[in-house]
C-alpha cells in the first residue's frame, strides 16, 4: 500500500475524547488525494515498534476546502485513535493513503434522504449532507444525529449551519439532556425510527433514501426500522467503524461475473490487476484470494486488514468472474455486487483469466 506523507497543519478538539485534524496535500498530491464524499483515507502509524494502519473518514468536503480534515474519537485502550487525539501535534507528518470508499453515490434523481449518525459517526456524514443540500437535483434531507449529552456532539456548529439551508433538517438526540434541553431525548433506536419515520417523509412525494453511520447495534437497528417502514435494503447504505466479520449461517459464496467467454471457467492462469494506473500480472496458487497473490508479488495494492472488515481492497471485476465470501455484504449491497465491486480480500478467481481495477474507488 502506497502512503504519502501529509503534514498536520492544524488540530481542533471536538470534545472531550475526540479531535480533528487537518492535513495539508501538497500540489504534487492533488491528483492522489481527490476524494468524493463518504470516502476514507487509510492513516499508517509506527507505535511501539509495530506498523498500524487505521482508516478513517474524511470529515471535510470535496471541492470547499484544500485541506483533508479527519475526526478522530479515542477508543478505550485503541493504539492509533489515542495517538491521534492525544499525541499528534501541528507540524508533524502522518503517511497516509489515497482516499478509498463506495458509501456514497448521489442519487440519480431528487431523494428524500435521512441522514442517521452517532457520535463519531458524523463524519462522513456531514460532507455527503453537505454534497446531497447542494445538488441541483434537489433533494430534501433529514439530518438525525445521536449523542449522550450536549457537550459531547462532534463536529456541533458545522452540523447545525446546516439547518438554515431550505432543504435540510438538522435534529439532536441526547440520551443524557441536561435541564432544559429542548432538542430530542433518548436513543436513535428501532422504536425513534418508528415513531418519526411519518413526520420525517410527510410532505414527500420523492424517493426515500438513507444513509446510516455509528456503532454497529446503532445500524443493525436502524436499518431493522427503516425497512419496517417500508424501505429495502438497496434504499439504505451504512459504514462500518469497528466491523466483525460474521460469515456464520451464511449462504455460499457469491458469484460475482463480469464480461466472460462462455468455457472460460476453470483454473485461474491470470490475475490481471490495474492499479495506480499500471497492470500487474500473477498466478494465484489454487484456493488463494485475489489479494493474497497481488501481495505476494508485491503489487502496490491498497489494503489493511485482509480479512473484510476495513474496506480498503474495494475493487471492480471488469472480466471473468470470482467467488466471494458472503460476509462481504456486511460492506457490500447488491446493487454494488452486480455491478461486479468486490473485496479482494474475500474473493477468489474462478475463470482462467480475470481482470480487477483497484483505480476507481
Ligand atoms: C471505513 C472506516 C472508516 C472509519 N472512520 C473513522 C472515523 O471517521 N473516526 C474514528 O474515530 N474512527 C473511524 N474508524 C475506526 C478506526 O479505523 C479505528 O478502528 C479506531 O480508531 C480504533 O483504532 P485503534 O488503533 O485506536 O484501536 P485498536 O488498538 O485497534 O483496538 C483497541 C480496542 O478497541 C476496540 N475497537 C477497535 N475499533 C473500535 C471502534 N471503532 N469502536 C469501538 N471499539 C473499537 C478493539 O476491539 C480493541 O478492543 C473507521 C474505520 C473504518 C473501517
Ligand atoms: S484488506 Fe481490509 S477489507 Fe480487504
Amino acid at each position: 500500500m502506497s502512503t504519502y506523507p501529509l503534514p498536520v497543519v492544524r488540530r481542533r478538539a471536538e470534545a472531550s475524547d475526540t479531535t480533528s485534524l487537518w492535513l495539508q496535500v501538497p500540489s504534487d498530491l492533488v491528483g492522489a488525494f481527490r476524494y468524493r464524499a463518504g470516502q476514507f483515507i487509510a492513516v499508517q502509524a509506527e507505535i511501539g515498534g509495530e506498523t498500524l494502519v487505521r482508516q478513517y473518514s474524511l470529515s471535510s468536503t470535496p471541492g470547499a476546502e484544500a485541506d483533508l480534515r479527519i475526526t478522530v474519537k479515542k477508543v478505550p485502550d485503541g493504539h492509533v485513535s489515542s495517538w491521534l487525539v492525544d499525541r499528534v501535534a501541528e507540524g508533524e507528518v502522518l503517511e497516509v493513503a489515497s482516499p478509498r470508499g463506495v458509501f456514497f453515490k448521489e442519487p440519480d434523481v431528487a431523494h428524500h434522504v435521512l441522514l442517521l449518525a452517532a457520535g463519531s459517526g458524523v463524519a462522513p456524514l456531514l460532507p455527503i449532507a453537505q454534497i446531497l443540500a447542494a445538488s441541483p437535483l434537489g433533494h430534501d434531507i433529514n439530518f438525525v444525529y445521536g449523542n449522550r449529552q450536549l457537550d459531547g456532539i462532534i463536529l456541533h456548529d458545522e452540523v447545525d449551519e446546516l439547518a438554515a439551508l431550505d432543504n435540510v433538517t438538522v435534529e439532536h438526540v441526547l440520551t443524557r439532556p441536561h435541564d432544559g434541553w429542548n432538542g430530542g431525548c433518548g436513543r436513535i433506536d428501532r422504536a425513534f425510527i418508528q415513531q418519526n419515520f411519518a413526520r420525517w417523509t410527510a410532505s414527500t412525494d420523492k424517493p426515500v433514501s438513507a444513509y446510516l453511520c455509528g456503532p454497529e447495534g446503532f445500524m443493525d437497528a436502524a436499518e431493522s426500522a427503516l425497512m419496517a417502514c417500508g424501505l429495502s435494503s438497496a434504499d439504505i447504505r451504512r459504514e462500518s467503524f469497528d466491523l466483525v466479520l460474521n460469515d456464520d449461517g451464511a449462504e455460499d459464496d457469491i458469484r460475482i461475473v463480469a464480461e466472460t467467454d462462455p468455457g472460460d471457467e476453470g483454473e485461474c492462469e491470470a490475475i490481471v490487476a490495474v492499479v495506480g494506473g499500471e497492470e500487474v500480472t500473477v498466478v494465484p496458487e489454487p484456493g488463494e484470494s485475489i489479494l493474497s497473490a497481488l501481495i505476494r508479488v508485491e503489487a502496490d495494492v491498497p489494503y489493511s486488514c485482509q480479512e473484510g472488515t476495513c474496506s480498503s481492497c474495494i475493487s471492480k471485476l471488469t472480466s471473468g468472474a470470482a467467488e466471494v465470501r458472503p460476509a462481504v455484504r456486511q460492506t457490500l449491497r447488491d446493487d454494488d455486487l452486480e455491478e461486479g465491486l468486490v473485496l479482494a480480500c474475500l474473493a477468489r478467481p474462478t475463470t482462467r483469466r480475470i481482470r480487477i481495477d483497484f483505480d476507481e474507488f
